[in-house]
């Protein structure tokens, strides 16, 4: 596969994901666009937390938000991915399922728990029985159009869950932020997307590098859930076994977890992603962990990520790690849209009902 050949990217893409995930920083605006619609229920910002109930792709936008807002919103935020709710979710809750299809079992599931506890409801989806029985029960209904698969809609699912954050008086008005990191990722597009070549293209040459191995992404505060984006993008794009570890936790188990089997050394690649804002102590903490890992035999490559506050980098590291999963399942020789043992499973689930 020769990664600077359009020709051959495009052959080994017949349902055209690498378009998909050009879109992302447009997405990101047109769902700001759609929230300002949202009419927020009096009271609505007068909980005392928020829970985001999703699964995969419709689930990491929740904690994208989470991460990105943590210094600033009064309330907790939690990501629910289960089918059973946590025991503090009750009617001062504003509870958020977030489902591209609308039919994910989970989701539906907590969803309906949530309604029978009187939680303060909200649905963000392209339609499917989550938009149903959001018409039927009149629930706050944030209805997007998307064609492409849920882990495409990353963007959406940002901006849509924060803007029903902004619309509720939980967090500031994003406006301003949102399109100066749209921009950014325009910026970031010149140098990722296909028409790019290796040489310019930092994705296409990190995808060669984890080609082959076994990635594991690791990162520290607001960067946590986009270690975990791209382990999710390499399994479901790329078709690659990969895993994500989040510091400072990682320093107290898996930093020890480099002996055996032999393979490790020749088989696992970390990738660290970096951010100059991380508290100094973990700057330190990150330093020396790169250290220990590198002079045990570890392949480690580091990525400073771009922007200039937490939004812009979390962003951008999406943005990176979308792209590098596009190029590995190139390299892999996979169709990066197909998501075969994904759509078995939920089939043989909802036959065994
Ligand atoms: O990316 C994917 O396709 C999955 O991770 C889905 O997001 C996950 O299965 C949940 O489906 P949905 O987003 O339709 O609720």
């Amino acid at each position: 596969m020769d990664l600077d050949s359009l020709e051959e990217l495009r052959a080994n893409d017949p349902g055209a994901l690498g378009v998909l995930i050009a879109e992302f920083p447009q997405q990101v605006l047109q769902g700001w666009e759609l929230a300002q619609g949202w009419e927020p229920r009096p009271q609505d910002g007068d909980v005392s937390a928020v829970a985001i109930l999703g699964m995969g792709g419709s689930a990491i936008g929740g904690d994208l938000v989470n991460a990105i807002v943590a210094d600033t919103c009064p309330v907790p935020i939690h990501v629910v991915r289960d089918y059973p709710l946590p025991g503090f979710i009750g009617q001062d809750t504003l509870v958020i399922a977030s489902s591209h299809s609308g039919e994910t079992e989970e989701t539906l599931s907590a969803f309906e728990e949530a309604r029978s506890r009187g939680a303060r409801l909200a649905a963000v989806t392209t339609g499917g029985s989550l938009a149903e029985i959001a018409h039927e029960e009149d629930i706050p209904l944030l209805e997007f159009a998307h064609p492409g698969p849920p882990r495409a809609a990353i963007g959406f699912s940002v901006s849509l869950i924060l803007g029903i954050l902004s619309r509720a008086g939980l967090v500031p008005d994003a406006s301003g932020d949102l399109k100066r990191a749209a921009a950014l990722l325009d910026r970031a597009a010149v140098h990722l997307r296909e028409d790019s070549s290796t040489a310019e293209n930092r994705a296409k040459r990190i995808a060669r590098m984890l080609y082959g191995r076994i990635p594991v992404i690791y990162a520290a505060e607001h960067l946590a859930p986009a270690a975990r984006r791209w382990k999710t993008q390499c399994n479901e794009v790329s078709k690659t076994a990969a895993y994500f570890e989040i510091l400072p936790e990682f320093d107290h188990n898996a930093i020890e977890g480099t002996g055996f089997p032999e393979a490790a050394q020749r088989d696992l690649v970390l990738v660290s992603l970096f951010s100059a804002s991380y508290d100094e102590r973990t700057v330190r903490r990150v330093r020396l962990t790169e250290e220990i890992l590198s002079s045990a035999g570890m392949a480690v490559e580091e990525v400073k990520v771009e922007g200039e506050n937490r939004l812009e980098e979390a962003l951008w590291s999406v943005y990176l790690g979308d792209y590098v999963s596009l190029y590995l399942a190139a390299l892999n020789g996979v169709d990066p849209h197909a998501t075969p043992n994904l759509d078995s499973l939920k089939q043989q689930m909802a036959r065994s009902d």
